[in-house]
């Protein structure tokens, strides 16, 4: 057998092949020497003699993605827990690699459409292979909230159940006990990869106040009946109270989160909160005017900082998506860009760190196609692979004084229309493989090298039983009926 081909995904910075190769196997030496200190922080040396291989790595995220690049030199069968164990052919090689950003980040929807804690563990699998290194895992919704919160046992009782989804009349729902959530964290800080957790407020906030009525806005007609989790999908007009009692409660929840979490980073979410509750609610206009302040989105800021300081108090960084640049910003918040990129330029602007995460680019819950029966998201024109590819993290018009601001992005897999995890295969992959790149490896990138590559990849993801989107389309058993609910949620 003679060693294969070298397709790594994401494409390191250099790869110098020597000549002939190494018969690998468990019981070839693997050394560790010191690391490069100017391939920085995650970047390492990986070289295979005819003696055995060498890690030159400084930290452990750098440990770790030699490994990753090592399994990558190895058949794909190589990549199963229990199997052929070799040895195999590997080529003789040296590889120098380093990210290009620090954030490549997957947000995962886990509240639309419960993920079981199974399939969240196989995910991180996946993205260390890929050599991302943040989990922005979105918790809460309208439709459903999911992680156990022991002062508040009510919020997952009540909160992680809903009726039924858009008429279909199935109850759906699912949480993560803290002992689950604490598990994850673990399994994720061993493959390098940080869970950055999401608590949206104040909108997105529909299961909150079906398990605890007190926090919605119970002097509105619309919303002075006890709410249910919300069974359909859009933007709910639903949104927290401006009580300071409402308040209290989302801090006593974040510091629970942030026991569970020890990453750097907490979101607050921030985006789509609807105003009209407010405007409706005398106590809020009451509230308002009691704070100074003049307008909905000022009290919506007003909210965020309240609960933005304690966080900060606890020595954490705030994550939020780009509707927060409607107000003050809270000292040293990051800005995710998903309306567009304009918001990653304010923000830096504005002198803050951003991350950008455009919709239109790396929104991988909708379709990769417009062919009949593409399973997917339908509410904006489809991204294809190749267009997932085409991303480049720096907004074209940001100054280059700024480009610094931006730490990294995130694709997105929001679950509406990802009512299990074969569909989240599917829709992850193969644009993640892609986004990695996007992320990790240099400005300069050619789609039809990267597809070469590519073909070579997707037989790693079949040896980890991925069932990802094949290249010319759908299989026919992937293929799905017409979406069971057409609006658009961002048109509403
Ligand atoms: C978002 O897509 N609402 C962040």
């Amino acid at each position: 057998m003679d060693a294969p081909e070298i397709s790594i995904i994401p494409k390191p910075l250099h790869i110098a092949r020597g000549t002939g190769e190494l018969l690998f196997s468990s019981e070839t030496p693997v050394t560790l020497l010191d690391g490069v200190p100017e391939l920085g922080p995650e970047g390492y040396r990986l070289t295979v003699t005819e003696a055995g291989v060498v890690f030159e790595a400084g930290s452990p995220a750098a440990v770790c993605y030699a490994e990753q690049t090592l399994r990558q030199l190895l058949p794909p069968v190589a990549l199963r827990e229990a199997g052929d164990t070799g040895p195999w052919p590997i080529p003789r090689v040296q590889i120098i690699d380093t990210p290009r950003f620090r954030w490549r980040g997957v947000l995962l929807d886990v509240a639309r459409h419960f993920l079981p804690k199974r399939e969240v563990l196989r995910f991180l699998d996946l993205m260390v292979l890929h050599k991302l290194n943040v989990l922005h895992w979105h918790l809460t919704e309208d439709q459903g909230w999911r992680v156990e919160i022991k002062r508040y046992p009510k919020l997952t009782e009540v909160g992680s159940w809903r009726r039924e989804t858009v008429g279909d009349g199935e109850p759906h729902g699912g949480f993560y006990t803290q002992d689950d959530i604490r598990e994850i964290v673990a399994y994720a800080a061993e493959r390098n990869i940080t869970v950055v957790p999401e608590i949206d407020v104040p909108g997105h906030s529909t299961a909150a106040i079906a398990a605890y009525p007190e926090l919605g806005n119970q002097d509105v007609p619309s919303a002075a009946e006890p709410r249910e989790v919300w069974t359909l999908f859009g933007i709910a007009t639903t949104v927290l109270n401006v009580e300071d009692s409402t308040i209290e409660f989302y801090k006593n929840v974040m510091d629970e989160i942030c026991d569970l979490f020890p990453g750097e980073y907490v979101c607050l979410g921030g985006d789509e909160c609807p105003k009209d509750e407010w405007k409706a609610s005398a106590r809020a206009q009451q509230r308002k005017a009691e704070l100074g302040l003049t307008t909905e989105e000022e009290l919506q800021a007003w909210f965020l900082h309240q609960i933005s300081a304690h966080v900060a108090a606890k020595g954490r960084k705030l994550l939020g998506w780009d509707e927060i640049l409607e107000g003050e910003l809270f000292p040293g918040t990051v800005v995710s860009s998903w309306r567009g990129t304009d918001g990653a330029v304010e923000a830096a602007r504005r002198g803050h760190d951003t991350l950008t995460s455009p919709y239109n680019w790396v929104y991988f819950d909708y379709r990769q196609s417009d062919d009949e029966g593409e399973p997917g998201a339908p509410w904006a024109a489809p991204t294809s692979l190749e267009r997932a590819y085409g991303f480049e993290p720096v907004p074209a018009d940001m100054p280059e004084e700024d480009a610094g601001h931006v730490i990294g992005s995130e694709a997105t897999l929001w679950s509406e229309y990802m009512p299990s995890p074969r569909i989240v295969d599917y829709q992850a992959f193969p644009r993640l493989s892609a986004f990695s790149e996007t992320v990790w490896s240099g400005e300069e990138r050619d789609f039809a090298e990267f597809r070469g590559r590519l073909v070579k990849h997707l037989e790693r993801l079949d040896a980890l039983g991925v069932e990802y989107r094949p290249l010319d389309g759908p299989l026919p058993w992937q293929k799905q009926p017409a979406p069971r609910w057409r609006s658009d949620p961002h048109a509403e």
